[in-house]
């Protein structure tokens, strides 16, 4: 496993959301209500990418294209199409001085 430095921690807030391109992999770095979580910039629906998606509460996103939300923390969607979509895919995140990363 590497580590992969994404961003300095200074610089995340709520409402932080940033894609990255790590050894092949497209992640999204997002911050909400001081939660972080690191998820494939890939909606699971039409794999649209998730950033620029509308934040929701205090760990949902809705992914712009159809408007389907998915909630950060089980990586699952809501709504009538729930079962028939895949979950979001998450990332470790790792911690390393002052900066947040993966290992991959
Ligand atoms: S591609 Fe994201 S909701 Fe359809």
């Amino acid at each position: 496993m590497t580590f992969f430095a994404l961003e300095q921690l200074g610089k995340l807030y709520d409402g932080y959301q940033k894609p990255f391109s790590v050894a092949g992999h497209q992640l999204l770095l997002l911050q909400l209500d001081g939660e972080r979580y690191l998820i494939e910039n890939r909606c699971p629906h039409m794999d649209v990418p998730l950033d620029r998606g509308q934040l929701l509460g205090s760990s949902g996103i809705r992914c712009r294209a159809h408007g389907i939300e998915f909630d950060l923390v089980s990586g699952k969607s809501k709504g009538p199409l729930a079962d028939t979509i895949g979950c979001l895919k998450k990332y470790p995140i790792v911690y390393q001085g002052t900066c947040i990363g993966t290992e991959l």
